[in-house]
């Protein structure tokens, strides 16, 4: 069976990774995050002070960027990669509301994505790859097989956001969840370097509607058309 690269695409939230990986899982790829990869130099920017509610360095983080090193390792077989910044794993730290509330403002610096796209190409020169992100289908890997373009109603993709990190333990409101939700996608869609946009050869799919069974079993019609 010959092997594709197989790119994910969409607004926040829309339940793009659960089924990357999933379809993943079954066709025996290698799933990548690339969302991970933006958060994780969030997190990086955080702690250093160079990103917070008051004040942006920009630059600080630019001069920063090759102390930093972003390596995925699966702790099992069958468990997704966990993200690890300068060799700690922050699988967990950077899915909480803080980052989400930072990593696009970060996701619009050039230098940051010439970073991690290379990374990116590289995770993928052998093919049998599925990624997930913004950009994967258009600037990443634009030769791909097969491109999803993922959609849900905002106020779905809310609800979905507010109950997993209701399920993490986080304290959040449903008013500022939405609210990120909306300002990232604003953000994802305006920023001059890679916006958010559906390739012209991908195929969308809302998920308002859809159960996570259907959804894999529909990307995995669309992937195997392809093998
Ligand atoms: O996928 P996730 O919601 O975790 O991504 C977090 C943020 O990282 C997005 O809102 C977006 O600003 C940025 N991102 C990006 N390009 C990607 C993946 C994520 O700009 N390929």
């Amino acid at each position: 069976m010959k092997k594709i690269t197989i790119a994910i695409d969409g607004y926040s939230s829309t339940g793009k990774s659960t089924v990357a990986k999933q379809l993943a899982d079954y066709l025996g790829y290698v799933y990548v995050d690339s969302g991970a990869m933006y958060r994780a130099v969030t997190l990086y920017a955080m702690q250093r002070g160079i990103i917070s509610k008051e004040h942006f360095d920009a630059q600080k983080l630019i001069a920063s960027l090759p102390s930093i090193d972003l390596r995925f390792e699966k702790k099992s077989a069958w468990n997704k990669a966990h993200i690890y910044l300068n060799g700690k794993d922050v699988e967990n730290e950077i899915r909480n509301l803080e980052v989400s509330e930072f990593v696009s403002p970060i996701a619009t610096i050039h230098e940051v994505r010439v970073k991690l796209v290379a990374q990116q190409q590289k995770m993928g020169l052998e093919k049998g790859v599925v990624m997930d992100g913004r950009d994967i289908g258009t600037v990443v890997f634009p030769k791909a097989e097969l491109k999803i373009f993922m959609n849900a109603s905002a106020n779905e993709r809310a609800q979905r956001r507010y109950k997993e990190l209701l399920d993490r333990g986080e304290v959040v409101e449903f008013k500022n969840v939405l609210k990120n939700i909306e300002d990232r996608d604003h953000i994802d869609t305006t920023r001059e370097d890679s916006p958010l946009v559906k390739a012209a050869d991908a195929i969308e799919i809302d998920n308002s509607e859809m159960n996570l069974d259907d959804q894999f079993h529909t990307v995995l019609q669309l992937a195997k058309d392809r093998i």
